[in-house]
């Protein structure tokens, strides 16, 4: 039966993953598929648990389904377990395997190590709670900023990183928020969303959120003489790590790049 792997979102309609996974298998000379399956929340257990029968090895998961997909799941790895929701699944004969790739993709996306470095990050949903664990795994010293400073308390308390009230200076500036969606939010706009007005551009600065055009945190990382990460460079990383797990062999990890970004 033709192998097959997909994204399951809602929506997944802009998803760059198909483009880029596609791309990976060619260049491996897999001949599987990768597809886009648009899931609403409430069919989501339930198009799961058929995948396998359907000649699904494993998928990719995104908003809103993470926590979900971690709860699902026969098995999950320590990543997605303290992370508290999972990425990526893997179908084996013995069920349902659930990972996280988010985390160590953010990590391997960093061209520097962060031990003993300074770490803002800002945003304490999900994708801060994956980031913040991450660099509190790689050694980083850690503080959560959140616009509702509750969400940020909790999750500072939750994984025992340091809280921050305002934005402070940091080595490494991680965007979480959803601040950037959509493109049309200017610089002052999004600074002043974020707090971030008398704050010291960083040597680093990664910016999840990612469009068609760099989002205005990413041009005032650039400006400033940041080293940036953007979203994509996040989401290539991720989906090599996904990739590796589902294929076991190593991703072309160039060749996502340039798919992700055509
Ligand atoms: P995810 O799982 O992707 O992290 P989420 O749980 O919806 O998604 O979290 C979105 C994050 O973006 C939150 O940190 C949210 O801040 P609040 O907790 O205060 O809602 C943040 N966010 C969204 N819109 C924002 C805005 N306009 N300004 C500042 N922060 C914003």
């Amino acid at each position: 039966m033709l192998k097959l792997l997909g994204v399951a979102g809602w929506p997944v309609g802009h998803s760059r993953s198909p483009a880029m996974h596609s791309a990976a298998l060619a260049e491996l000379g897999l001949d599987w598929r990768y597809l886009k399956l648009p899931v609403a929340p409430d069919r989501f257990a339930e198009v799961v648990a058929a995948l396998p029968e359907a000649g699904y090895v494993g998928l990719n998961v995104t908003v809103p389904h993470k926590e979900a997909a971690l709860l699902l799941a026969d098995r999950a790895t320590a990543t997605a377990t303290a992370v508290g929701a999972a990425n990526t699944l893997t179908f084996t004969d013995t069920g349902i395997e659930a990972e996280n790739t988010d985390a160590p993709g953010l990590i391997a996306a960093l061209s520097r190590p962060v031990e003993g470095r300074s770490a803002l990050v800002l945003g304490a949903g999900g994708a801060g709670r994956a980031a913040a664990w991450a660099l509190r795994e790689a050694g980083a010293q850690v503080s959560v900023w959140n616009r509702t400073h509750e969400r940020a308390r909790d999750l500072a308390a939750s994984l025992g990183v340091g809280l921050a009230s305002h934005p402070t200076d940091a080595d490494l500036l991680v965007n979480t928020t959803a601040v950037g969606l959509g493109g049309e939010t200017s610089e002052r706009e999004t600074l002043e969303a974020l707090d971030l007005g008398g704050v010291k551009p960083p040597e680093v600065l990664v910016d999840l959120v990612y469009g068609d055009r760099p989002t205005a945190l990413v041009r005032w990382g650039r400006d400033n003489g940041a080293e940036v990460v953007d979203g994509l460079e996040v989401l290539v990383r991720q989906g090599a790590l996904s990739l590796e797990r589902w294929t076991g062999r190593p991703a072309p990890v160039e060749v996502m790049r340039r798919a992700a970004r055509r």
